[in-house]
């Protein structure tokens, strides 16, 4: 009898948790907004994982299996294998694909950060060539560059910097490879207007003036100290849109260190939706990872925050995903 009771009850929970949810895609399409989840391809054969990602997201972004450490065991050699899996979950659930990231400072293979200064540039253009050219057609947006710009939107010394125009060069190199391809630059915290942003607007408009083949500006977003400035967020996603740009959220997670914040967290998450759906120029809004069971947040704080994402261990549905759902509802 209590077994009964037992399994009544989780089936109950089961049915009201899937009721609950399943909503964030359906409601993201009737905003013709997209809503998209970085994910990991090993974690594709978990059934949860799975069904959770297909049933709630219209997009998916890899997190680390497009990045030059996946695709590029040596100097000779991509390897697509971990990555086309994404594209054919993708593809079989219906959902878009972003392409995640040709060119970054950080996680490179190290015969990539051994290699001579003068090589990379020839490097470069062969791995973006190829890269773009395999998931033609598959990937329909790449954040072209990473991080390129320092806390004072210097750019940033890195083993690509040696070549002082390599940002607007890989653009080219990539509009070369798939000219349907949206091309974004994303950017770490340079959401809120500053020096930072400024600078990339400067960069950003720079190019549109001289037809360098630019779609798009990611703001990654990623949250630490539960503050969301909705004002600046808005201004700036404004005046990148007036250049003709399109924004995406791309890397929104908001870490917290106590259950107690659920709420706050909730909150934020809500605005960070309103902010992107109040401008028709914001066009995607996109978490790094979906569930707290896997989330880079842990790794990176040292373990003093985590849950930051929108369903929990067990793939539960928090306060986060509600918010979101109330604010893709809301006609605003
Ligand atoms: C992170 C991944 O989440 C980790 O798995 C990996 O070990 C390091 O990179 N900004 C980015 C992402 O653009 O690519 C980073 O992803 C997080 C910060």
């Amino acid at each position: 009898m209590r077994q009964l009771r037992k399994w009544a009850s989780s089936a109950l929970f089961a049915l009201l948790s899937l009721s609950a949810s399943s909503q964030l895609r359906h409601l993201a399409d009737r905003r013709r907004i997209l809503v998209g989840a970085a994910v990991n391809p090993v974690y594709l054969s978990e059934p949860a994982y799975a069904e959770t990602l297909a049933r709630e997201y219209n997009m998916v972004e890899a997190e680390d299996a497009m990045k030059w450490t996946a695709l590029r065991p040596d100097a000779n050699t991509f390897n697509f294998t971990e990555a086309d899996k994404i594209v054919a979950f993708a593809a079989a659930h219906a959902m878009k694909v972003r392409g995640h990231t040709l060119v970054w400072a950080r996680h490179n293979p190290e015969w990539l950060e051994k290699s001579l200064a003068q090589d990379r540039p020839r490097l470069l253009h062969e791995h973006i060539e190829r890269t773009v050219e395999h998931f033609r057609g598959h990937v329909f947006a790449w954040d072209v560059v990473n991080e390129a710009l320092d806390e004072h939107g210097k750019l940033r010394p890195s083993i690509w910097s040696t070549r002082p125009d390599y940002v607007e060069q890989a653009f080219r190199w990539a509009h070369e490879a798939d000219p349907k391809a949206l091309l974004f630059y994303n950017e770490a915290e340079a959401e809120n207007l500053g020096e930072k942003s400024d600078a990339l607007y400067a960069m950003a408009k720079d190019f549109k003036k001289r037809g360098i083949p630019i779609d798009g500006i990611g703001m990654q977003l990623h949250i630490l100290d539960l503050k969301f400035d909705s004002k600046s967020v808005a201004a700036n996603i404004a005046r990148l849109a007036a250049l003709g740009l399109q924004v995406h959220i791309t890397e929104l997670d908001v870490a917290i260190a106590s259950e107690k914040d659920l709420g706050l967290q909730a909150e934020i998450y809500g605005q960070v939706a309103n902010v992107c759906l109040s401008n028709p120029g914001c066009t995607a809004i996109q978490t790094w990872g979906f569930t707290d069971k896997y989330s880079w947040i842990g790794w990176y704080t040292n373990h003093t925050k985590g849950d930051a994402l929108p369903f929990d261990r067990q793939y539960r549905p928090k306060p986060a995903y509600q918010a979101l759902t109330e604010a893709l509802r809301a006609d605003n």
